[in-house]
């Protein structure tokens, strides 16, 4: 058993598929080196405390926002065969949780990697990916994953449920805007209003799903082509379709139609919706951080620029 103990992950953003890739369609996600968290753990006396966004104190009083990540610490030990006492949790993350930017699957792959470390373990991808995914279905219900696979993986995925990882690497000269409405996204919530959509209205939630399972093939091939002016397109596209399903809101659509009428190329909410981030594409520095400005008068509560050809 080690003294201390740190274990960090990174944020994700979807540029596009959101939704359609819990149905089998593709998804494009970039790791988001923007925002991290350090999980570190510490040796103590007692029942372990956990030190977080959501809780101080005994990980047996945790609430409930924390039941996928108590779920998997508890898990873990076990598979050491050691006890769930003598050390401490502290979490610091600058990833918004809630905000589709991936924050319960960075926690929890942070938190394992930690645990590994501190009573030297060895920590294979798959187990790293099995262990966070534990809390995912219980954060999510359904996930498809891609959250997962992001934060393991760090790298930019073309991603498939159940399908093997499909890195992704690109460098397009574009920046992306992320900006928070400062409200909660409800994954699990949204991803339900989704099934029920489907469930209600077959036809027309089908073809919105295909549709946006082929806006993500035309984004992968522009992104490819660096055909910029399509992409912003694209992406437009997608969050008008996401709208239809439900899963936009007036905050996420006044802050698209912002970046839209401030020369961005395109815009949309990114990750569970109804809340939560929206993200623009820019093709120069000044354009983006003036479209951050804007986004900031027009509500936005915090932004992010992501250079495309560098982060
Ligand atoms: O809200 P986030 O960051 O957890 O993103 C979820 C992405 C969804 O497609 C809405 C759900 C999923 O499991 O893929």
């Amino acid at each position: 058993m080690e003294n201390t103990a740190i274990g960090t992950a990174i944020g994700k953003i979807i540029l596009i598929g959101e939704h359609s890739v819990v149905y089998g369609q593709p998804a494009i996600a970039i790791p988001f080196t923007k925002t991290s968290v350090k999980t570190i753990i510490s040796s103590g006396n007692g029942p372990v405390k956990l030190d977080c966004f959501y809780h101080k104190g005994s990980i047996f009083t945790a609430p409930k926002e924390l039941l996928g990540l108590t779920t998997v610490i508890k898990e873990v030990i076990n598979s050491f065969n050691e006890k769930l006492e003598d050390f401490n949790i502290k979490i610091e993350s600058s990833i918004p949780p809630e905000r589709g930017m991936g924050s319960s699957a960075a926690v929890a792959a942070a938190t394992v990697r930690a645990l590994f470390k501190f009573f030297n373990q060895e920590l294979k991808k798959e187990e790293l990916i099995k262990w966070t995914n534990i809390s995912e279905k219980i954060v999510h219900g359904n996930p498809s994953g891609i959250d997962t696979a992001l934060v393991v993986d760090e790298r930019p995925l073309y991603f498939i449920k159940d399908k093997p990882l499909i890195p992704f690497i690109f460098r397009l000269k574009a920046y992306l805007i992320v900006a928070d409405t400062g409200k909660p996204s409800k994954t699990q919530k949204a991803v339900a209003n989704v099934r029920d959509f489907i469930n209600t209205r077959p036809r027309e939630g089908k073809e919105i799903i295909n549709n946006l399972g082929l806006l993500t093939k035309e984004a992968r091939s522009l992104i490819v082509k660096e055909g910029l002016e399509k992409l912003g397109q694209v992406m437009t596209k997608a969050h008008k379709l996401l709208d239809q399903l439900g899963i936009s809101n007036r905050d996420l659509n006044n802050l698209v139609s912002t970046a839209l009428d401030n020369q961005a190329l395109g815009a949309k909410l990114t990750g569970g919706g109804q809340g939560g981030c929206m993200i623009a594409l820019a093709s120069t520095k000044d354009q983006a951080m003036g479209l951050a400005n804007k986004l900031m008068e027009s509500g936005a509560k915090n932004t992010w620029i992501y250079n495309m050809g560098v982060d």
